[in-house]
């Protein structure tokens, strides 16, 4: 999915994680971008996306992305779907896949919505309210944004939300 000319990212146990939940893992694999690296079809992925290909799932959340950033929405700017070499410790046991379908996208450093207190926390829920009333406005369905999948940023007074997995927009309905 990606030009043979362009390197492939390597994602090795010194890459620290920033997150993860039940669609994928995410790695900040430079100062600037992370890359989500979506779990094998096991179980829980196929649950949450009745059956899909890691591929398909992170196609889609890079276009309901790329829909929110067009649109002005304080969301990491999608850069692309790559496959990308994840080399665990056991990897050299042939026991883990080291190609992975990837999201790359820009990495938001601050505080994680759930951890926030006091004026940040009132600061950053008056700012959820008012985008995911937005995000209502603009048709998006499948919302199921919370705390935990936002990223609050003190010195701009941003909140920036992450973590499209489960977000739809009927122009995107057909993926
Ligand atoms: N662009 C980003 N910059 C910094 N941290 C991020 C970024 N994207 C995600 N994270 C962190 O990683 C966590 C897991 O990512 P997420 O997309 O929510 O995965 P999942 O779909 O598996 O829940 C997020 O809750 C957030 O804390
Ligand atoms: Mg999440």
């Amino acid at each position: 999915m990606q030009p043979d000319n362009i390197e492939k990212i390597v994602i090795d146990p010194f890459t620290p994680v920033l997150g993860y939940g039940g669609q994928g893992v995410v790695y900040g694999v430079s100062d600037d971008a992370v890359a989500k690296v979506y779990h094998l079809n096991g179980p829980i992925t196929r649950i949450l996306a009745g059956g899909e290909d890691p591929e398909r799932v992170a196609m889609r959340e890079y276009y309901i992305q790329k829909m929110l950033h067009q649109a002005g929405f304080p969301v990491p700017e999608p850069y692309g779907v790559e496959e990308v070499t994840l080399i665990r410790p056991s990897s050299l046991f042939g026991l883990y896949k080291p190609d992975r379908t990837a999201l790359i996208a820009e990495r938001i450093n601050g505080v994680k919505g759930n951890a926030l207190s006091g004026e940040n926390l009132e600061r950053a829920l008056h700012l959820f309210d008012k985008w995911l009333k937005e995000a209502w406005k603009l048709e998006f369905t499948g919302i199921d944004a919370r705390l935990e999948d936002t990223i609050y940023v003190p010195s701009e007074n941003k909140l920036y939300f992450v973590d499209f997995g489960m977000w739809s927009h009927p122009s995107v309905y057909s993926l």
